[in-house]
Order: C-alpha cells, then sequence, then structure tokens
C-alpha cells in the first residue's frame, strides 16, 4: 500500500475494502462504480483516447453499503444502484447538453436532513479540465455536494478516481482521506490535488503579503 501527505489530504493507493478507517465523524462523499458487475462502458471519444472498459470489485456494493451507514455523513453519487436506506434527501446533477444515449441526470443518495436539491451543469463544460479518467466529476458539482454536510473533521473518497473530491475538501479547507485502486488514477489524483493544495497556499501567503 502506498500512501501520500499532500498537505491536509492523505491519499492510499489501495483497495479501500483493505483499508479500516474510523468514519464516526467524517463526511463520506464518493461515487462509486455503480454495483455489481458494473463494467464502465467508454463513450465514444473515450474510446477515441484508447479508454478501456475496466471490471469493478463486486464486493464493492457491501463496501459502499457499510461505510454509508458508518460515516457521520454520506452523500453517495450513484447511490440508486446500491441497497441504501430509504431518504427524502437526494441530491441530481441534471445535464441539460446530455446526448439522447446518455442519462439526463444523475442521483446521490444521502444520509442528510434536507429537501432534493439540484445542480446544473453542462457536460461540455468539463472538456477543458479532463484529466484522462472516464468518470471524472465536475469540480463544482463535488464543491456543490460539500456545502450540504455538517461539520465533519475531514472529507473521505473511497473511491477517490482522479482525485475530485479532494480538490474540492482542499478548497474548503477540510482535512482530506482518499483511496484509489488503479495506479494511473491514483498518480493522476496525487497531481491534480498536489496542485489544489499548492494554489490555496499561495491565495493563503498573497494574503498574508497583503
Ligand atoms: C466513478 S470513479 C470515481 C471518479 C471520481 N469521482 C473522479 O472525479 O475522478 C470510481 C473509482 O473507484 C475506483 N475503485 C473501484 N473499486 C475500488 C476499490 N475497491 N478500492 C478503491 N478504489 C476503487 C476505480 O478505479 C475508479 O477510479
Amino acid at each position: 500500500m502506498r500512501i501520500e501527505t499532500i498537505g491536509s489530504a492523505t491519499l492510499y493507493h489501495a483497495d479501500c475494502l483493505d483499508v479500516d478507517l474510523d468514519l464516526s465523524r467524517v463526511g463520506l462523499v464518493t461515487d462509486p462504480p455503480y454495483g455489481i458487475n458494473y463494467a464502465s462502458r467508454p463513450s465514444k471519444w473515450q474510446r477515441r483516447a484508447s479508454m478501456e472498459p475496466r471490471t469493478w470489485d463486486e464486493k464493492i456494493a457491501e463496501g459502499v453499503e457499510g461505510m454509508a451507514e458508518r460515516a457521520l455523513a454520506s452523500i453517495i453519487w450513484g447511490g440508486n444502484h446500491y441497497s441504501l436506506p430509504p431518504t427524502c434527501s437526494w441530491l441530481a446533477w441534471i445535464k441539460p447538453d446530455a446526448p439522447p444515449s446518455n442519462g439526463q441526470f444523475e442521483m446521490a443518495w444521502t444520509s442528510l436532513d434536507h429537501l432534493t436539491r439540484y445542480f446544473m451543469f453542462h457536460i461540455g463544460s468539463m472538456n477543458p479540465h479532463r484529466c484522462g479518467h472516464p468518470n471524472q466529476k465536475p469540480l463544482s458539482l463535488m464543491a456543490w455536494s460539500l456545502t450540504f454536510l455538517p461539520e465533519v473533521d475531514a472529507i473521505v473518497d473511497p473511491f477517490m478516481g482522479s482525485g475530485t473530491t479532494g480538490i474540492a475538501a482542499v478548497h474548503a479547507g477540510l482535512p482530506f482521506i482518499g483511496i484509489e485502486r488503479e495506479a494511473d488514477y491514483f498518480d493522476q489524483a496525487c497531481e491534480r490535488i498536489a496542485l489544489a493544495a499548492n494554489d490555496e497556499q499561495r491565495i493563503a501567503a498573497s494574503g498574508r503579503m497583503l
């Protein structure tokens, strides 16, 4: 297991089912692969970029459901694919430019107590920010997600991918713990979170000079 510390972020290159974290004071904000036997199907542009589909671990569903229960507060994107308790507090990402072959929105299950809320964001707006992960979420979506959490000690994303939740946590000034199993995605996350942490440091330093 490789562990990288970047500012207040701790990143594990590991299978999250092998990492035993105390979740009792954390916000679990994650975007796991969609359930048992899910295989990510790359879109046309992803195939052009030679991205291969990957098959996910079948034990993931159980892991996600257990973590969601143990965390102080949980936001699970794609939570509608898991067996999670009933909730009234769904979040949705509306994609006004979704092509007919794609869903027009994605849903996040939450353990929170609030009204349903939606976030509208064009998929095309992500293009300049794409880092190569086939399931990269918009940074603004993950930043918006964090605003629903109560006070927590840290944000945890056990399916970190390219680290988008981690960047949102760094921008929000919250400690972050991320776990990613695939080496190439883990490296992407380290790089992106380090850039975000440097930016935050520069902003803090320029504030001190004023
Ligand atoms: C939907 S993607 C997350 C994308 C992320 N939100 C982003 O913006 O880049 C899910 C990620 O979980 C990772 N993953 C799947 N099973 C895992 C496991 N058991 N432990 C850790 N990571 C895992 C996959 O490699 C993939 O990168």
